[in-house]
């Protein structure tokens, strides 16, 4: 992590600033003011929080999440891994306590390359791009900026962005140019060390990937991604988002309503990271996964109301819904013959704090 991302970023426990600290291990440093390795201190509950190969993990209880992911982070994370900060995991048993390597899904280049290919690259260069061209009859476009360009229609540029469940990290480079600051927030591990490789360079640049064609043929493909030297990506959950409040002039969410365990926990955090006249958009297909969220807090899509309705309505407990598109095709391209298609709901909205006394949005 950049050392300036600091100044914006806060304890997930009790929102106090953070420090970098020496007292348990060197700070180990990158190009620039980059951290490539070490621990973050809280200023005020004196938690600790690791950096591993440039990641920040500012999540509630990071020593769970360093066992839980200790296969992940040994694997993608390895060969930038000192000596010295194995030992200090050994030190608290993570090597003990995590699960074996085997029964742990960590393979990024199964799991994120469909969403490299979706966030960088354009479906009409797919190579079952013939068999796509037959099934969809418009051309797909640049999905993630036109569901970006919903938001520039009412505020073209901003001093700071936010998107969270940001993956590989294209909403954060595209969104990067218009703001001063581009923050990305994933929970996954594997998903910030690439998005930070892939838009940051950090702490190697991705300059191609390898992408399905079927079973274990793969293709190499070359990727051109200009760098940001204003984005920061970081380990966090939109159940304790590490920033402070009232500091976000735009705040995305894709593609995430349908896998927390909690939606109005979402839109409540969401808007107390916004500024006051700052914009939230947010996209779903409301798939509802109920490995992670319980039918019970589902918005919409049970009890005779649909999810479209019912998201518009939680949206609006605390934001002014400013715009909409409904049944948008989202295609996730996994390998030559299986593609996900889903048909999304963009709504873009404003923060209440900009509504005028008589309704309006001021
Ligand atoms: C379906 S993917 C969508 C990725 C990206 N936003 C897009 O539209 O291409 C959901 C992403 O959210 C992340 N995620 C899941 N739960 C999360 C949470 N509680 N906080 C932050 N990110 C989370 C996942 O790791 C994954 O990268
Ligand atoms: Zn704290």
């Amino acid at each position: 992590m950049r050392a300036q991302s600091l100044a914006d970023l806060r304890c997930p426990r009790c929102s106090a600033a953070l420090s970098p600290s020496e007292d348990q291990i060197e700070l180990v440093f990158g190009r620039l003011d980059e951290i490539r390795e070490g621990l973050l201190v809280c200023n005020s509950c004196e938690e600790h929080y690791p950096v591993i190969a440039g990641v920040a993990i500012l999540v509630e209880n990071p020593l769970t999440y360093l066992a839980m992911n200790y296969a992940a982070i040994v694997k993608e994370a390895g060969k930038w891994l000192s000596t010295s900060f194995s030992r200090y995991l050994e030190s608290k048993s993570l090597d003990l306590l995590s699960e074996d390597t085997t029964s742990v899904s960590v393979g990024w280049r199964r799991d994120y390359s469909p969403y490299i290919f979706a966030h960088y690259e354009r479906l009409e260069t797919a190579p079952n791009s013939e068999a796509l061209r037959r099934t969809m009859a418009v051309p797909y476009g640049d999905w993630y900026s036109e569901f970006l360009a919903m938001a520039s229609r009412h505020m073209n540029t901003g001093d700071k962005f936010l998107d969270i469940g940001s993956n590989v990290g294209g909403l954060v480079h595209r969104a990067a140019p218009r703001f001063k600051l581009a923050y990305g927030v994933d929970l996954s591990f594997s998903a910030v060390l690439l998005a930070r490789q892939l838009v940051l360079g950090e702490p190697e640049p991705l300059g191609s990937y390898r992408l399905q064609r079927e079973g274990a043929r793969y293709e190499s493909r070359d990727l051109k991604i200009a760098t940001r030297t204003n984005a920061e990506f970081v380990v966090a959950s939109v159940a304790g988002l590490p920033f402070p409040q009232n500091n976000f002039d735009l705040v995305t969410c894709a593609n995430l309503i349908d896998i927390v365990p909690r939606p109005d926990q979402l839109t409540q955090a969401v808007h107390a990271v916004i500024r006051p006249n700052g914009f939230f958009l947010t996209t779903d297909p409301y798939f509802w996964h109920l490995g992670t969220a319980s039918l019970e807090s589902w918005a919409g899509g049970r009890n005779n109301e649909t999810s479209a309705d019912a998201m518009r309505k939680l949206v609006s407990e605390q934001f002014v819904v400013v715009d909409e598109r409904d049944m948008v095709p989202w295609l996730l391209r996994y390998y030559d013959r299986y593609c996900q298609l889903f048909f999304n709901h963009h709504i873009l909205a404003k923060s209440a704090a900009g509504v005028l006394d008589d309704g309006s949005v001021g």
